[in-house]
């Protein structure tokens, strides 16, 4: 049997993605080493930006790279560990410059999902939909601004600690969507007390410490009510739309109205109204209007914008949630999963034609 070609075999694996930078390892630098040995064996030495065994991912795409290679017969990956400048020259050729996700130059359509009062389902919506664009291919980001009350993790099943390179962190990836919490930085079951200043430097370095990779949409789970969290999120991203989420109910319509003069007040457009929880489907097939009937109409009148969606109360999708599945996943064909579809499509319609290059004037 023929042994295989060093330089094909070389050049396969320079090709190969990394997973979780999602650039080729060539690119990256991650190739110290590679060569035939006897009897087929591919010897490849990898060097890594992150302390411990590569992961499993990693290993998979580089054996499986390699195995492609014709007479390769076994493969012999070994690893170290980069050093410091190598990882800083590392996220800065694959990031370049920092900046905030959503602002000056970027091309990331960003939009919080918020409600004036809590419990009305922003974070299933959120979820939700993010898991829903990503279905329809786009590359989507979820920040999670509940500081206080954070869960998108756990909706998303989106467990782990961040890995972090040179100083930007990475987000955890879960239904092909990338999540950020502040979860993910607070030792298990302690409270933070949050202050103003503290607040607005977590959510800073969310948008611009978080390699987010440039996704076409950033949806961000905002806390119940107009506070800190919507000021803050203003300034660092003025050009991010608000999603509006209420009830059928009157009194959530009273209170979701004054987010959307919050947003007015910090000059944040809306993008829409998504009413959830609107009826039940019983058994019967008939519709009961448990919590009323038409909050996300009149919102939506008395904020010049449209009701997108109504999503309909789905036991699978209460449930699917405490177990970490979007509705989608708990149960494709209800009514809910194919609401998300339909915000997902609508969402895409109102997404801006940005200028990435805001220093190209025409005229
Ligand atoms: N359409 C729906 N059908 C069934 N269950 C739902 C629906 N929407 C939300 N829920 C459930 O209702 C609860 C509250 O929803 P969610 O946490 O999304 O609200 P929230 O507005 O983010 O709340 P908070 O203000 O506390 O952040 C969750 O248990 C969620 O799974
Ligand atoms: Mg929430």
């Amino acid at each position: 049997m023929s042994q295989p070609n060093p330089e094909v075999l070389a050049s396969v694996l320079a090709d190969a993605i990394d997973p979780i930078l999602h650039r080729p390892l060539g690119t990256l630098g991650y190739l110290k080493s590679v060569n035939v040995k006897r009897r087929g064996t591919a010897a490849v030495e990898l060097l890594i930006p992150v302390p411990g065994a590569p992961g499993h991912a990693l290993i998979e795409e580089v054996s499986g790279a390699a195995q492609s290679v014709k007479g390769v017969r076994s493969v012999r990956i070994e690893h170290e560990l980069m050093s410091d400048d190598q990882r800083s020259e590392l996220m800065a050729g694959v990031r370049g410059e920092k900046r905030p996700v959503g602002g000056p130059g970027s091309s990331t359509y960003v939009v919080a999902i918020s409600s004036g009062k809590g419990g009305v389902g922003k974070s299933s919506v959120t979820t939700n939909l993010a898991v829903s664009l990503a279905a329809l291919g786009h590359s989507v980001g979820v920040l999670d601004a509940d500081v206080w009350g954070y869960s998108v993790p756990n909706m998303l099943g989106a467990r782990g600690a961040p890995v972090v390179i040179a100083d930007s962190i990475l987000p955890l990836r879960a239904h092909g969507v990338s999540v950020i919490s502040i979860d993910y930085f607070v030792p298990d079951g302690q409270a933070v007390v949050w202050r103003g200043p503290m607040l607005h430097k977590a959510l800073e370095q969310f948008l611009t410490d978080v390699f987010w990779d440039e996704p076409a949409f950033l949806l961000i789970d905002m806390p119940p009510g107009t506070g800190d969290v919507a000021i803050s999120i203003s300034q660092f991203v003025p050009r991010a739309r608000v999603l509006l989420v209420t009830t059928p109910q009157p009194t959530a319509r009273r209170v979701a109205s004054r987010a959307a003069l919050m947003a007015d007040r910090v000059d944040q457009k809306l993008v829409g109204v998504v009413e959830n929880m609107s009826w039940f489907t019983g058994d019967d097939g008939k519709r009961y209007h448990l919590f009323g009937e038409g909050g996300g109409a009149a919102l939506a009148h008395e904020s010049e914008v449209d009701l997108l969606v109504q999503i309909p109360i789905v036991t699978e999708m209460r449930a699917g949630a405490d177990r970490g599945e979007p509705v989608s996943v708990s149960a494709p064909d209800s009514e809910a999963a194919k609401a998300f579809d339909r915000l997902a499509r609508c969402l895409v319609e109102t997404r801006p034609r940005i200028r990435t290059h805001p220093e190209l004037r025409i005229g």
